[in-house]
């Protein structure tokens, strides 16, 4: 009988950005691009809620003491180690409903083609996709990152699409946003985690080149990018990793 060969390693990869920048929405339409891969989401990390900091009466779910770091990296590592999640992980992400893509199944079918082209098609790349609210801060993370992804979205079009949203699963149930959260929790976490990433740390302007390489993080080239432009933009950056990474 003839072997079967061990699945090829996952290009571990991290996306990360603003609270409905879309990154789920972009994990998961990857993984019908690339067969076998795999997402591992941050929000399965977050602590309980009864040790969440409280900012003026409403518990933080966006900042960085939110989420168990220690039990994160160790999943990390066990990916990077396995190539493959934790048997343990029980995925309560991956139950949120995040609504309709706005991609159609041409934009998906075309990615798929332009992976065959490359003659990366078959399963031949698969990824490992850290869909994360929080993960460029973080030096160890980003080290054990083969590539990062950063989405943007504009301040406007991120409050109205959180605003639109029925709420998460969390570990005790469901949540839903307090009036007024996005401006007093979600955005002033996203621009403390992630002012350093941008020149002169406005995060309404323009990203830091040198910065962004040195990290080894990417990001679309427009900030308000449909994701049926995102998507493919995304697939030829990917493939151009896979390339190097072989080379
Ligand atoms: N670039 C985009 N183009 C079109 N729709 C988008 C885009 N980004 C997000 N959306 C839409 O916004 C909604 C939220 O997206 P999604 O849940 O993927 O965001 P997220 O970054 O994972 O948010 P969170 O950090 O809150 O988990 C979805 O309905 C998605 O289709
Ligand atoms: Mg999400």
């Amino acid at each position: 009988m003839a072997a079967v060969s061990p699945p090829p390693p996952p290009l571990l990869l991290g996306l990360s950005g603003l609270s409905n920048s879309g990154k789920t929405t972009l994990s998961r339409l990857l993984r019908r691009v690339f067969p076998d891969s795999f997402i591992l989401h941050q929000d399965d990390f977050f602590v309980a809620e009864s040790d969440l900091p409280v900012v003026d009466g409403d518990v933080d779910y966006d900042c960085i003491e939110s989420i168990d770091f220690v039990g994160l990296k160790k999943a990390l590592g066990y990916v990077g180690e396995h190539g493959e999640l934790p048997g343990d992980l029980v995925s309560r992400e991956d139950q949120n409903c995040v609504g309709e893509s706005g991609v159609g199944d041409e934009v998906v079918e075309e990615c798929v083609r332009r992976v065959e082209a490359a003659g990366m098609g078959g399963g031949r790349v698969r990824l490992a996709v850290v869909d994360g609210f929080l993960l460029f801060h973080d030096e160890e993370v980003l080290g054990r990152l083969d590539l990062g992804m950063f989405l943007r979205a504009p301040y406007d079009k991120a409050k109205q699409r959180r605003e639109a949203r029925t709420g998460y699963v969390t570990i005790e149930g469901f949540w839903e946003d307090p009036p007024g959260y996005f401006d007093k929790i979600v955005w002033p976490n996203y621009v403390k985690a992630h002012k350093h990433l941008f020149i002169d740390g406005d995060v309404s302007g323009t990203l830091d080149p040198e910065g962004m390489k040195a990290k080894n993080i990417v990001s679309p080239p427009e900030v308000d990018m449909h994701m049926s432009k995102i998507l493919p933009w995304a697939v030829d950056v990917i493939l151009d990793a896979v390339k190097r990474k072989e080379a």
